[in-house]
């Protein structure tokens, strides 16, 4: 049995526009590593976070890559074993693009290993969603399962829980751009309509419903189609710069879609080559940077492993 374990896991696309809460994917990067060691003393430790400007909490019951931990190490019967944790941030935190849940599925995925392996990657999604209960107050699955399960997913069922992974184009890359500017995930679930129209359901199940065929058929242009928010993208758009501007200028590029990440602030193309997904990314860059904003871009496929063991 390994004494210590170094885990990449990748950052993730949720909602996928139409998808609020129940649909989700993983990218190759970014993502975040933890370092995880057992020691003697008891308890959980975190020593040391790179990468976040100190802008995450060391204190081991309010970090949600501890926090979790902790639940998980309940759960199997070891409250009280000895871990040092060491959570190094390669991703935006508060970018709409699964920085918490990285960290905490990384987190999950190092301990489960290090103990060989006493729970499956689905069965570690509850204590992940924990995470992000601590992180925006509500435990949504639609980024920790994507980053532990890889692929695309679809949360069919909050209660029960039930996940249920869909297949995808090979063919399919995702251009991502994250403007510099900051929308914690709590405050932008919190300008959500809490009731909708019929119609207005009406329309955005339909799209959900064709989004999901699409994966199956692997037909590019009907996922295209329908990639449709009427929901939640008009109220949240509102704190992206230049969103309309964004997606105009990706959908003249050969983008198939376009949307909002997450809970934003970044937004992604979905493309069906990765030229088109690196031009649409270096020509919106170079729009918001004429506009004084700083941005990250990263172009990738889905990623299909989720986490990964470093050493
Ligand atoms: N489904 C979540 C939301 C994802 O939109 O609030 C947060 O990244």
């Amino acid at each position: 049995m390994k004494d210590s374990i170094k885990v990449f896991a990748p950052a993730t696309v949720a909602n996928v526009v139409c998808g609020f809460d129940v649909l989700g994917f993983a990218v190759n990067a970014p993502g975040d590593e933890v370092v995880m060691r057992k020691v003697e003393k008891p308890g959980i430790t975190i020593t040391k976070i790179t990468g976040d400007d100190g802008r995450l909490p060391l204190d081991a019951t309010k970090n949600t890559v501890s926090a979790s931990v902790k639940h998980y190490l309940d759960h199997i019967g070891q409250p009280d074993l000895g871990i040092e944790i060491e959570l190094h941030k390669k991703m935006p935190i508060g970018s709409g693009l699964g920085s918490s849940s990285a960290s905490t599925v990384a987190g999950l995925f190092a301990i489960n290993n290090l103990l060989d392996q006493p729970l499956t990657q689905q069965e570690l999604v509850p204590f992940a969603m924990k995470g992000e209960e601590l992180a925006c107050g509500y435990g949504h699955a639609d980024n920790v399962a994507p980053a532990l399960l890889g692929g695309f997913v679809l949360i069919r069922s909050y209660e029960p829980l039930e996940i249920i992974c869909l297949p995808h184009p090979e063919s399919l890359y995702c251009a991502i751009i994250f403007p510099e500017v900051d929308v914690p995930t709590r405050d932008a679930r919190q300008m959500i309509r809490q009731k909708v129209f019929l119609k207005d359901a009406v329309t955005q199940w339909g799209n959900i419903a064709g989004l999901v065929s699409g994966l199956f058929l692997k037909d590019i242009d009907l996922i295209g189609r329908s990639m449709k928010d009427i929901l939640v993208e008009p109220v949240r758009s509102i704190l992206i710069p230049d969103f309309y501007k964004m997606r105009e200028m990706a959908m003249e590029s050969g983008a198939i879609s376009f949307g909002i990440s997450g809970s934003g602030p970044s937004v992604f193309a979905f493309t069906k080559t990765e030229a088109d997904a690196s031009f649409i990314t270096q020509k919106i860059a170079k729009h918001l940077a004429s506009l004084q904003i700083k941005s990250q871009t990263y172009v990738s496929p889905i990623n299909d492993n989720g986490p990964i063991i470093l050493n």
